[in-house]
């Protein structure tokens, strides 16, 4: 089938290699000539585990093509998906202009039996306004369906050929069909195809996510009260999972979750609410919830240091939102820093591969330490952000000589604290049990 995916940001990457890769002729368009051209010369923008073998390998087979031309692509495209950022306003909701965009570019060169779909997560309501805007400007009707995408940002792939469903909203049975047969190869009995309306399907993805949002902010706001009461989050969350409605995913308590699509998805979905006058009161303490999680390490740092922070030099490792990416954006870590830097703190910042974003952020602000090993020399504290695999078994006993405080703040419960406390370290995690000699 020939497709055209517009958009070469993590969505629209990702989903014209992987149909690519499924025997589709592809080509991805972006507006950025730069971008084009790097994907041309076999340069993948963004960091995202075994992308850059399949984009070359399907390129090298002239089954991937990238270009800024859609008069040259969209003539005799089946398929053209609209994966285009939809970034957040000041107001929370989200910004459509790149959709607009887009389909005013697409539309003098769509065949008459083109389906245009979107992949971007859009407010309910946008599709059928894609509908309408398209069959006014080409007088005639068109094909729209919506097929919003679940994939998980480090193991992008696996969740786009192994999805757990598929979800397409659409206005057409023949919409639905052709969709149906380009997802084939991705679908499994127990991972099936489900069609639905526009509005459901647009709505499916934002449900989808603010339920992940709310079970974070949730655990996170029982492990903060775990801690005071003397309990341990670790041993309560198993107490909860094996209730079956409950389950253990998505319950691990951390600094907050980060992310282009949870704090942009929550507040966008509040700001659906409030524009038809509905309450969104779960949404707004799932947002503030999380705003408040992310202040948890520096409250902690606070704390020990009775308040003074001023010439202290704080480690920190992990930069990045979660491990398996580069990507910064609403990432805890850049809370902890902003707040660091207002207390006068030095920072010794490591990530394995978040840095470069990192540095074109806070310039000179911050020491940035090629190797973990690295932050400590000389520092007070270590804090930790990001759960990398790397940070899991370290040479304690080299940091124990290097930490001047030999005091850890762990975000991401990395550590055993009973251990910890053997090690001869004060030792910090979220919502957990302290060792009976540490308790204050
Ligand atoms: C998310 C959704 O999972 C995905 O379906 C959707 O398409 C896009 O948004 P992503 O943003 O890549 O994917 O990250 P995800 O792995 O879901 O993690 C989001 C945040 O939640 C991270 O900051 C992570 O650290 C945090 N998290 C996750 C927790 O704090 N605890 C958990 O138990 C799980």
């Amino acid at each position: 089938m020939k497709i055209v995916v517009i958009g070469t940001g993590y969505v629209g990457l990702v989903t014209g290699t992987c149909f690519a890769e499924s025997g589709n002729d592809v080509t991805c368009v972006d507006i950025n000539a730069d971008k084009i051209e790097r994907l041309n010369q076999g340069e993948i923008p963004i960091y995202e585990p075994g992308l850059t073998e399949l984009v070359k390998r399907n390129s090298a087979a002239g089954r991937l093509k990238f270009t800024t031309d859609v008069a040259e692509c969209v003539p005799g495209a089946r398929c053209v998906f609209l994966a285009v950022g939809t970034p957040m306003d000041e107001d929370g909701s989200a910004d459509l202009s790149g959709i607009w965009a887009a389909c005013d570019s697409v539309a003098p060169h769509l065949e008459e039996d083109a389906i245009i779909i979107c992949k971007s997560t859009v407010p309910v309501g946008t599709n059928r306004k894609v509908y309408e805007r398209l069959k006014k400007s080409l007088n005639r009707e068109v094909h729209v369906a919506s097929n919003p995408e679940f994939l998980k940002e480090g193991c992008a792939i696996d969740d786009f050929t192994k999805p757990d469903r598929v979800v397409v909203g659409v206005m057409t049975a023949e919409a639905a069909e052709t969709l149906e047969e380009l997802y084939k190869p991705f679908l499994r009995t127990e991972h099936p195809f489900l069609v639905m309306g526009l509005e459901s399907a647009e709505m499916t993805k934002y449900v989808a996510n603010c339920m992940l949002a709310t079970k974070i902010s949730f655990i996170n706001e029982m492990a903060n009260l775990c801690e005071v009461v003397g309990a341990d989050v670790n041993e309560v969350r198993k107490g909860i999972g094996h209730d079956q409605r409950i389950g253990f995913q998505f319950l691990f308590p951390g600094v907050g979750y980060g992310g282009s699509c949870f704090p942009k998805d929550v507040r966008a979905l509040m700001a659906t609410a409030s524009e038809h006058q509905v309450s969104s009161q779960l949404l707004q303490s799932v947002d503030n919830v999380n705003k408040s999680q992310k202040c948890v390490l520096f409250e902690k740092i606070q704390r020990f240091f009775g308040s003074e922070l001023k010439g202290k030099t704080i480690a920190i490792w992990g930069l990045a939102f979660k491990p398996r990416t580069d990507d910064i954006r609403e990432a805890p870590a850049l809370t902890l820093i902003d707040q660091l830097l207002e207390a006068g703190a030095s920072i010794r910042a490591h990530d394995p591969v978040a840095m470069d974003n990192v540095k074109s952020v806070y310039g000179d602000k911050i020491t940035y330490c090629k190797h973990q090993y690295e932050t400590v020399e000389g520092a007070d504290v270590l804090a930790i952000c990001t759960e990398w695999n790397e940070y899991r078994t370290p040479d304690f006993n080299f940091m124990k000589q290097q930490l001047k405080s030999q005091a850890i703040f762990d975000g991401r419960n990395l550590y055993d604290p009973q251990k910890m406390f053997a090690r001869g370290f004060y030792y910090s995690g979220i919502g957990l049990k302290q060792p009976k000699s540490t308790e204050a």
